[in-house]
């Protein structure tokens, strides 16, 4: 969590100026990793899924992948309309993970993509509870760079921390909390293709970047196209980008206060 509560603020709120980039270059979420976070409820029949900050919906369109009952919640205009443009089949509502505009005990799972740490969790964790139903499972997925690999740890040394994968500099994972079971976790690989360009376009859309003055950013992106250029790892046209994505799930008690 940024200890600077208006930049949290103007963080969390940043991305939508970018939700074109956004949609084309952030990465996806590998389906090992999302059918792990709904494990709790796979025996439900058609269980309902809530992707809460959906963003673009690159989550959502993993869940649609799988041939769940998706719903979408997002604040951003511009994302949302990002999402309802690619995803038009998927109800979608502007809502906020502090107020999420759906009916108490309605869903089996929120799964909550890149975002749960721009989500002021006292009030959110009992709110996600509300729409889940008993023995209902939330999830926080988050991508990050796989920082084993050496020329991960050097892109984002290059980026001053500023940037990379996850906005790697803030704590990620879900806390514990009365509401729900301990919280579990594991980690995926997920592989992906990118170039030069849009490595460089991708770590362009984190929320950082997004609020640095032109020249500055400008200056920063010239520095990880040099970092990129001078890699051996990166000197074909396409390259593998090593990530990994870290999953964590909590199952909702039976026996919550609201119940
Ligand atoms: C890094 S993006 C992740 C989007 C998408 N889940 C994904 O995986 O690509 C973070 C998203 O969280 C949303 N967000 C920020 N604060 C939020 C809040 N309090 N409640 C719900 N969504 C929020 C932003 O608008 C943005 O779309």
């Amino acid at each position: 969590m940024t200890t600077d509560p208006d930049l949290h603020r103007r963080r969390a709120s940043s991305f939508g100026s970018q939700a074109a980039a956004y949609a084309e270059f952030r990465p996806d979420y590998p389906a090992a990793a999302v059918r792990w976070a709904l494990e709790p409820v796979a025996d439900r029949d058609r269980p309902h899924v809530l992707d809460l900050a959906a963003g673009t919906g690159k989550l959502t369109a993993a869940l649609v992948a799988e041939g769940l009952r998706t719903t979408a919640v997002e604040p951003d205009r511009a994302m949302l309309a990002e999402l309802r443009r690619t995803l038009p089949d998927v109800p979608a509502h502007e809502g906020t993970a502090e107020r999420i505009p759906l009916p108490d005990g309605s869903v089996d799972a929120v799964l909550v993509g890149q975002a749960f740490h721009w989500f002021a969790p006292e009030r959110a964790l009992p709110e996600i509870a509300r729409v889940l139903r008993p023995g209902g499972v939330a999830a926080g997925l988050w991508n990050q760079g796989d920082h084993e690999v050496d020329w991960i740890t050097g892109l984002d040394e290059v980026t001053r921390g500023e940037a990379c994968f996850a906005d790697l500099s803030d704590e990620v994972g879900l806390p514990p909390h009365e509401e729900y079971e301990p919280v579990r976790r594991q980690r995926f690989p997920n592989r992906l293709r990118y170039t030069r360009d849009s490595l460089t376009a991708m770590v362009a859309t984190h929320s950082r970047l997004l609020l640095l003055p032109e020249d500055e950013r400008a200056q920063l992106l010239a520095r990880v196209r040099g970092y990129l250029a001078a890699r051996p790892e990166t000197q074909r046209t396409e390259f593998e980008v090593p990530l990994v994505t870290l999953v964590d799930r909590a199952v909702r008690r039976w026996g919550s206060p609201r119940q």
